[in-house]
């Protein structure tokens, strides 16, 4: 029996390689459904790729934004972000976690002072790539788990 694939989208995005299993928290990152849930969306988990497991999201008539872009990196490192339009891939970029991760993961430190009233924006900065490693620049706590602390 010929095997049951996703089907190709005439334009929109495709993120591929995502880590098997996250599918669920990119859909949240890119506010489905809550939001804009006009566009198409498909995704599937755990499907075998060249390079073993992997789940992957395909939205319909959406590109993303870079802000999306760089929370998408934080939970699934290894994600590429495809632009499709007529069919055609147009566009492949790998995702990038940034040097200094702004406003996107907060800090597990109660006491930490971007917790506090203050107006002050988390910041991390990367302390390595593979695994992912990454610090508090204001209290120096590193997250354990990073990805169910992005917001
Ligand atoms: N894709 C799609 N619709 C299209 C074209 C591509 O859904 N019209 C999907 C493919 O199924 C794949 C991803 O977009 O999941 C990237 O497509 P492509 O670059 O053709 O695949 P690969 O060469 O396997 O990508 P990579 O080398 O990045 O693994
Ligand atoms: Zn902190």
């Amino acid at each position: 029996m010929k095997e049951l694939k996703i089907q190709p989208i005439k334009n929109g995005t495709v993120i591929d390689h995502i880590t098997p299993g996250c599918a669920l928290k990119v859909l949240k990152i890119l506010k489905i459904p809550e939001e804009r849930s006009h566009s198409i969306v498909s995704a599937v988990m755990n499907v075998k790729g060249k390079r073993g497991k992997k789940d992957i999201v395909k939205i319909e008539n959406r590109e993303l934004d870079p802000h999306e872009v760089d929370k998408i990196a934080l939970i699934a490192p290894n994600a590429t972000i495809n632009i499709i339009r007529n069919y055609e891939v147009v566009e492949k970029h790998k995702v990038v976690v940034p040097d200094e991760i702004i406003g996107i993961v907060k800090c597990a430190n109660p006491n930490c002072i971007s917790n506090t009233k203050e107006p002050i924006q988390p910041k991390f900065v990367v302390k390595s790539r593979k695994p992912l490693r990454i610090q508090c620049f204001y209290c120096e706590r590193e997250p354990e788990d990073i990805s169910s602390r992005v917001v």
